[in-house]
């Protein structure tokens, strides 16, 4: 008898989120990355797009892969994530940046920055542009981590194609820049390269953040576009994690997908920008 004959909608499904458990479980197991408690569409979107890329026919097939052959992990780890960015990426997030929270930044000696779910960087040297125009960039250090190695390898070299400089470039003129954007970068064939003086204050560094732990006290955490991956109780977890690693009057900046509403840890900060999520530490 043909099994597919007698395999009801609702079956089907449920021994597709079963492979999806054992797959993420086993993921978990033997290389340690964590996507157990990503949201759940958004991973089996992704899983399904990765076995068509690999001719795998089922989700048992893409494990089977996957454990046995860690290049295969290589892969399957940055089709699972989303690493798209750009310098400047929502102009407003920077303007409100600059007006609401570089003065707070501004009255402490040293300023300590974690940009958590860098990608390829572009965020961090938008960052050190922000910091180089106000006039404390010698003072800051900005930590940029992100839990895949490959974006961050990319993300050390300070090259970005020259085709992105357009965009990026019409990013700062809106985000509030103060001067010529080429100013910030040498053009090589088709390449940009970012100067180096705004390099020698960002140390990029793997870090995940669903399984490793805080590593430092911190006068801004930047997270945009990295909580909207994980479940509600991820992302309260991770929340969690980034509250501790906060310096007293800290700040946290969300950007507009994100919010602390609802959070268990709403009342622990005060709002600064309702629109771009900037939030302080109340203590
Ligand atoms: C869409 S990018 C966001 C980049 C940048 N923050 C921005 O807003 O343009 C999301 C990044 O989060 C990273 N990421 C996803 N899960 C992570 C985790 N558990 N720990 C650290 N980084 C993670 C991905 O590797 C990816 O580079």
């Amino acid at each position: 008898m043909d099994p597919d004959s007698t395999t009801t909608v609702e079956q089907k499904d449920e021994i597709e989120a079963i492979e999806i458990d054992l797959l993420l479980d086993g993921i978990y197991r033997r290389y340690g990355y964590d996507f157990r408690k990503y949201a759940s569409a958004s991973i089996r979107r992704r899983i399904w797009k990765f076995a068509e890329q690999e001719k795998l026919a089922t989700i048992s097939a893409v494990q089977e892969a996957v454990l046995h052959e860690p290049s295969m992990m290589d892969r399957f780890v940055l089709s699972l994530t989303v690493n798209v960015t750009t310098m400047f990426r929502d102009p407003a997030f920077f303007l409100a940046l600059r007006t609401e929270v570089i003065p707070i930044l501004k009255t402490y000696p040293m300023i300590r920055i974690w940009d958590a779910g860098c990608a390829t960087g572009e965020e961090a040297y938008s960052m050190a542009i922000v910091l180089k125009e106000e006039g404390i960039y010698d003072r800051c250090r900005i930590y940029a981590t992100d839990m895949n190695e490959d974006v961050l390898r990319k993300a050390k070299t300070g090259i970005f194609p020259l085709s992105h400089m357009k965009e990026f470039t019409d990013n700062y003129i809106q985000s509030g820049g103060k001067n010529s954007f080429s100013e910030y970068y040498t053009a090589k064939y088709d390449y940009a390269i970012i100067n180096q003086e705004l390099r020698q204050n960002i140390i990029f560094a793997q870090h995940n953040l669903v399984t490793d732990k805080s590593f430092n006290e911190f006068n801004l955490v930047l997270i945009r576009n990295v909580l909207i991956y994980f479940n509600e109780e991820l992302r309260g977890k991770v929340l969690d994690l980034l509250h501790e690693s906060m310096a007293s009057f800290g700040i946290l900046a969300l950007g507009k997908r994100e919010s602390l509403k609802f959070s268990r840890l709403e009342s622990a900060y005060e709002e600064l920008d309702s629109a771009m999520k900037l939030y302080k530490r109340c203590a």
